[in-house]
């Protein structure tokens, strides 16, 4: 079995705008298999520069306006994962806008490969951010568990492991509270082999049909040596955004052997980190050529969530000490954020009182940024940093709370998901949501 040749994105790579190649700078490198940030002169990582990809990709850079927009079509305050940027870019959110205020209803789409048997911070906010949307619009959500995915193109897991994977994470994913009324999660392996997924498996077909080697070697920059399955992959990530692939979701015969048109003009909303943006361009450009063409889907983007280590880094299943395991104990959260997170605070506190920190490369304080709702609080804990009135003993303290405070909720959560519980969410079924309140329901 080959891997995907290293830079998997020759093409997409800032590397084009380099000059000469100077000995330790590195540009930064963001694809859907390899997440790298730049490095200086001296080989110092740098921080990920996300103004740079969205213009790179020509994504669009949230702003407030579209926020305000956002606030007056739904009626709730935007996150504060949105107000702070965690959630930066998008494509089309006006257009999911617009059909929300017409339709009342649209698809919400997410994913994950499981990589490793529990999910970390950076793997449970996305969900968190995706069950918000779910009780903002009242929609139906699917999310898909690709093990296919990570057993093509992760080296030495086998199909098995991979799978066993899947049940855990759609457990831990269960556990965030998704309503199981609107919310279908499924297995790529197993959902595609047990008949609910025949007309998922015909879009993949039609998509296949679509795409050449050479877009998924563009797009991707594979090769001749990559294996056969990594080359269709992308059809499968593609179509799960096609309402058309789960008639069963709108009370519609999934054994039926026509298509429904119907569901194919249904537009999704995708939430994903940037880094997904590869595959679900190469969707926007050919979503209108399926047979039953549906509408270009659109697309909110995250930043990496930062590494216990710092800015540049991304927390990764392969190093327990650059992420808060949501299995991880109290104490074990305490030792990792006093011994590991970086800190942004003067070497003591002498030193901290008279220069103050840095909060914007404090990792506690980024984490408590992610928690902490009162934008004011968060403002006066920085301000108080900067001036060195808050010590780095403190803020540290206060990152464990949060963080032990928001595991064990997790873990409290996890433990009551029976196995009925994650039956049902698996189970293929007619979902029932209420749409925007406005709009009479067709
Ligand atoms: N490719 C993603 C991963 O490796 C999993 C995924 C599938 C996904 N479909 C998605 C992520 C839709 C975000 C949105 O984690």
């Amino acid at each position: 079995m080959t891997e995907p040749e290293p830079p998997a994105v020759a093409k997409l790579s800032l590397a084009e705008t380099a000059t000469e190649p100077v000995k330790g700078k590195k540009e930064q490198e963001i694809n859907p298999w390899d997440v790298q940030a730049a490095t200086d002169e001296q080989g110092n990582v740098l921080e990920f520069d996300y103004h740079a990809i969205s213009q790179k990709w020509a994504t669009k850079l949230i702003d407030d306006e579209l926020l305000a927009r956002f606030e007056r079509v739904t009626g709730h305050k935007p996150h504060r994962w949105l107000r702070r940027r965690l959630f930066f870019s998008h494509r089309d959110l006006e257009q999911i806008l617009d059909t929300y205020e017409k339709e009342g209803t649209f698809l919400l789409y997410t994913g994950r490969g499981p990589s490793s048997d529990s999910m970390h911070i950076g793997h449970t906010i996305p969900f968190e951010f995706t069950k918000w949307l779910q009780d903002v619009f009242d929609v139906p959500l699917v999310i898909m568990l690709t093990d296919d995915e990570k057993f093509l193109f992760k080296k030495g897991l086998t199909l098995k492991q991979v799978r066993a994977f899947a049940r855990q994470n759609a457990r831990d994913i269960i556990a965030i509270g998704f309503d199981p009324k609107k919310t279908f999660i499924y297995i790529d392996s197993d959902f595609f082999y047990d008949g609910y997924g025949k007309h998922f498996m015909h879009n993949v077909r039609e998509f296949e049909h679509l795409i050449t080697n050479n877009q998924v070697r563009g797009a991707f920059g594979f090769d001749g040596s990559t294996n056969v399955g990594s080359n269709s992959f992308p059809a499968v990530q593609c179509v799960a955004a096609f309402a058309s692939s789960y008639p069963f979701i709108f009370g519609l015969d999934h054994k039926a052997e026509d298509r429904y048109a119907k569901l194919a003009a249904i537009p999704c909303l995708i939430p994903c980190a940037i880094d997904q943006d590869p595959y679900f361009r190469i969707l926007r450009e050919n979503c209108s050529r399926m047979p039953l063409p549906s509408p270009k889907p659109a697309l909110i983007h995250s930043k990496f969530l930062t590494a216990l280590q710092g800015a540049g880094g991304k927390m990764s299943a392969s190093d327990p000490n650059s992420a808060i395991y949501m299995s991880d104990t109290p104490n074990q959260i305490k030792k990792k954020i006093n011994s590991h997170a970086f800190s942004g605070g003067q070497e003591t506190k002498e030193l901290h009182e008279e220069l103050g920190g840095n909060p914007d490369i404090d990792v506690p304080y980024q984490y408590i940024a992610y928690f902490e709702d009162d934008d004011e609080r968060l403002v006066q804990l920085a301000e108080g940093y900067r001036k060195g009135t808050v010590l780095t003993g403190e803020m540290k303290k206060q990152c464990v709370e949060m963080m032990q405070a928001y595991v064990k909720r997790f873990q409290e959560a996890r433990a009551k998901v029976t196995d009925e519980i994650y039956e049902e969410f698996l189970r293929p079924r007619k979902l029932e949501w209420a749409g925007n309140p406005k709009v009479e329901r067709k």
